[in-house]
């Protein structure tokens, strides 16, 4: 699904605020505290509560395997200050019904201002504009309005609600159902284009 860019672990995004770069064994202890946190891990479908150790080496093994066969990309979010330091993680991966599916958390010390925004905004024109994708999809639990506001700031339609397994909460969940394509993508970057010339 990804091109050999990102398939390198020197590959990163910078952003204003932000790189995206790949993990690393250690950012183990910092995503065993963010993502253990229960108000993180509780919108999450895999992400167990508490979150024992091996989950976090398998999924950081996980996450470089994939990325290094460019079957998914999985990224670490880290301030650009600070960039050993992850502050959240960002991924699209195939999704059950053949889109791609984005996914992400943030650690809770960073809520509100904006750097998720940031994040998926970033690795969307990584989608569309190098790896040559059309059509991406995104869920969000419908207690979660953050994260709908986060979709939506970016530019994804709400298409239906529906339920999704979360098997770290041990049940399915209800979930709202959004999408983005190509030619919407196109259209908001051509916006953002003329803003900043202006
Ligand atoms: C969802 C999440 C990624 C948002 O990241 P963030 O960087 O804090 O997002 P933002 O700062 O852009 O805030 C998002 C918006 O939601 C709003 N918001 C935050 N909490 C809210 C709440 N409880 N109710 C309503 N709106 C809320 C913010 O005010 C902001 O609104 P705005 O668009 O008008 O500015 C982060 O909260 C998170 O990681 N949560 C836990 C894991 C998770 O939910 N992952 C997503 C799974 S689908």
């Amino acid at each position: 699904m990804f091109p050999d860019l990102t398939r390198d672990d020197v590959f990163r995004i910078e952003t204003r605020r932000l790189w995206l770069r790949w993990p690393t064994a250690k950012d183990k202890d910092s995503i065993l505290k963010l993502a253990g946190d229960r108000s993180v891990a509780e919108m999450l479908a895999r992400v167990p509560h508490p979150l024992p150790a091996p989950v976090v080496d398998t999924f950081v093994l996980q996450a470089r395997a994939e990325n290094a066969a460019g079957a998914g990309l999985t990224l670490a979010l880290a301030k650009r200050s600070a960039p050993t330091s992850l502050i959240g993680v960002i991924s699209i991966h195939p999704g059950t019904d053949t889109v791609p599916e984005l996914g992400y958390w943030l650690g809770q010390p960073y809520w509100g201002a904006g750097l998720m925004r940031e994040a998926v905004r970033a690795l969307c024109d990584a989608f569309f504009a190098y790896a040559g994708g059309t059509d991406l999809a995104s869920s969000a639990r419908t207690e979660n309005p953050a994260s709908r506001r986060v979709l939506e700031a970016c530019g994804f339609a709400q298409i239906g609600t529906g339920t999704k397994p979360f098997p770290a909460r041990g049940a399915d969940l209800p979930v709202d159902l959004f999408h983005l394509d190509r030619g919407r993508w196109q259209a908001l970057a051509a916006e953002a284009a003329l803003t900043e010339a202006a």
